[in-house]
């Protein structure tokens, strides 16, 4: 694992988006693995600015998301297809044919799980997975369990995750309480990890992920195990891990 120190929130989404701008102009046609939530939103948007002044481009790209909840259409405000629009793929010249994210509103979660994870595997897996953490160790939706997840499945999500996430909502009982996530074993498949994680309600989660025991009370931990992890953090999240990288 490759740790990398942000000062703040501009500077960690600065350098997550030099990783995955050099990803894309390395290799135009490369797989991104991509995530929602508040924290690589700065990035998104650094991305955006520099295919603006013709720095990079995405015309060849493909994306596959992490996760989406059950229940919500593409069209939901509230669905992470819809976020991945409005934060990143409308601002971008990328082929929207080319990005993935599973499908929600079906409401069959078997299937819907196989057909992601087989649209994954016939893609070859993410060069580069961007992930956030959860407070409690997540990634994706994979929460705290007793064993590692393998593929794409539908879960549970937890109390912790349910109101963490309302904050993205106007009741906290708007919240679905399910959703489709990649597994672990899919995320791990990336043949390149790209961690981002900002704030100090972040401190606990990022220390347990890079120096606590490799377990599944902690599903980030597995990054350990990764041959091309790299977390890059800021001052906040950073702050509990202070002389041990
Ligand atoms: C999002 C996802 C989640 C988030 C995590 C952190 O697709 O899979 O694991 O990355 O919950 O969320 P934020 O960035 O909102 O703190």
């Amino acid at each position: 694992m490759k740790i990398i120190h942000a000062k703040d929130y501009a500077d960690m989404s600065r350098k997550a988006a030099n990783i995955i701008s050099a990803q894309v102009i390395l290799k135009p046609d490369c797989v991104l693995g991509l995530a929602t939530g508040t924290t690589p939103i700065g990035a998104y948007h650094q991305l955006i600015d520099w295919y603006k002044k013709g720095d990079v481009d995405f015309s060849q790209v493909k994306t596959y998301n992490l996760d989406e909840y059950r229940g919500l259409t593409h069209e939901d405000p509230q669905s992470y297809h819809y976020f991945m629009n409005k934060e990143f793929f409308s601002g971008i010249n990328i082929d929207l044919a080319n990005t993935h994210v599973p499908d929600g509103a079906n409401p069959d979660a078997e299937a819907a799980c196989k057909a992601y994870d087989k649209m994954v595997a016939d893609a070859g897996y993410p060069d580069l997975q961007l992930l956030g953490i959860g407070r409690n160790g997540h990634i994706g939706f994979n929460e705290p369990a007793d064993a590692f997840s393998k593929g794409t499945h539908c879960v549970d999500l937890t109390e912790s995750t349910i109101e963490a996430n309302s904050r993205l909502f106007e009741k906290e009982e708007d919240v679905p309480r399910q959703a489709y996530t990649m597994g672990v074993q899919t995320i791990m498949n990336a043949r390149m990890i790209l961690m981002v994680a900002n704030g100090k309600n972040k401190a606990q989660a990022v220390h347990d992920m890079c120096f606590g025991p490799v377990a599944p009370s902690c599903p980030a931990s597995i990054l350990q195990l990764h041959a091309n992890c790299v977390v890059v953090a800021d001052d906040e999240a950073l702050s509990l891990c202070e002389g041990q990288y």
